[in-house]
């Protein structure tokens, strides 16, 4: 259960335990602040005092808790939260036609597997469409992957990574926002510019270490395993004009096991990565374009 709120919650074990105590506090105080409020009114414990007392708590809730979040750190995780109900609540919450849905754009050289992952993350997505894969690599399995799905695909000729290439097919199908997904071109800076915030990444080792040109695929997994790292795991990052340097916005990790190999290594951080990337990548667009 603890598992299953951490994923739906996005957060650290230790996270969740200041969320519990926040909701358990804010409850108990607005219990509380309810029953003074109707001892106030002097009202006998009947049917009226029980419709009244919902009514009241119904309404302190929000406030008790957002109150308990600020001393216990938790008031943005309350902000996005009550965000979330009270669009709900309102309706906000209903399947946007397709041609207002946010276009994603997924950009992948490889197998594809991460893409596969954060399409079917996607599928049912009210207000998401993964509408376009991109590759530089004909023969990449992501191309597969992307019939299989009925989803448009584009090569990029490697020889052309200029700017213009690439503008041109994001504007083809008016994309807002790119997921790389073991893309091994570096993308031309007017691109990153067009897209600003607009672009992450995902990237198979604990940023800023194991990062940079040459840092990808089994090669990471490699030097970590070579240089004995006690741990790894993924990292989510935005895409600046530097490979792997952006503003990480999420990382997991894990022990390595005494007998580890760079193919026991890659293996779990392809299981972390397809558990996160889309759960990670819907929050992240979300944000910028300021649903819930
Ligand atoms: C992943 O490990 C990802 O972190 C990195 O490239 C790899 C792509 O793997 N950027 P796949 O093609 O998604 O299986």
């Amino acid at each position: 259960m603890f598992k299953n709120l951490r994923s739906r919650w996005k957060v650290t074990g230790l996270q969740l335990l200041f969320v519990i105590a926040t909701f358990a506090l804010g409850g108990s105080l607005c219990g509380y602040i309810g029953r003074k409020l109707l001892d106030l009114f002097n009202i006998e414990k009947a049917v009226v005092w029980v419709i009244m007392y919902v009514v009241i708590i119904t309404t302190l809730w929000p406030l008790c808790v957002v109150a308990v979040s600020i001393p216990l750190g938790q008031f943005s995780f309350f902000k996005n939260y009550l965000k979330r109900i009270f669009s709900r609540l309102s309706g906000g919450n209903k399947t946007m036609p397709e041609d207002k849905k946010i276009n994603v754009a997924i950009f992948a050289s490889g197998a594809g597997s991460n893409a596969l992952a954060v399409i079917k993350h996607f599928s049912d997505n009210k207000n998401i469409l993964v509408k376009v894969i991109i590759t530089n690599n004909a023969a990449a399995g992501v191309i597969a992957i992307a019939k299989n799905a009925a989803i448009i695909y584009e090569i990029i000729n490697p020889k052309n990574n200029n700017s213009q290439s690439y503008l041109e097919v994001l504007k083809k199908y008016k994309i807002d926002f790119i997921l790389l997904a073991g893309y091994l071109k570096m993308i031309p800076a007017n691109v990153i510019k067009a897209y600003p915030k607009k672009i992450i990444n995902i990237h198979p080792a604990l940023l800023p270490a194991y990062g940079g040109i040459g840092m990808y695929g089994m090669r990471v997994h490699d030097a970590v395993v070579a240089a004995k790292e006690r741990e790894s795991g993924i990292t989510i990052h935005k895409v600046d004009e530097i490979y792997d340097n952006g503003e990480i916005i999420f990382q997991e990790k894990f022990e390595l096991s005494a007998n580890e190999t760079a193919d026991t290594l890659a293996a779990k951080i392809h299981l972390l990565e397809h558990k996160w990337y889309g759960k990670v990548a819907e929050e992240a667009i979300y944000k910028i374009h300021n649903l819930v």
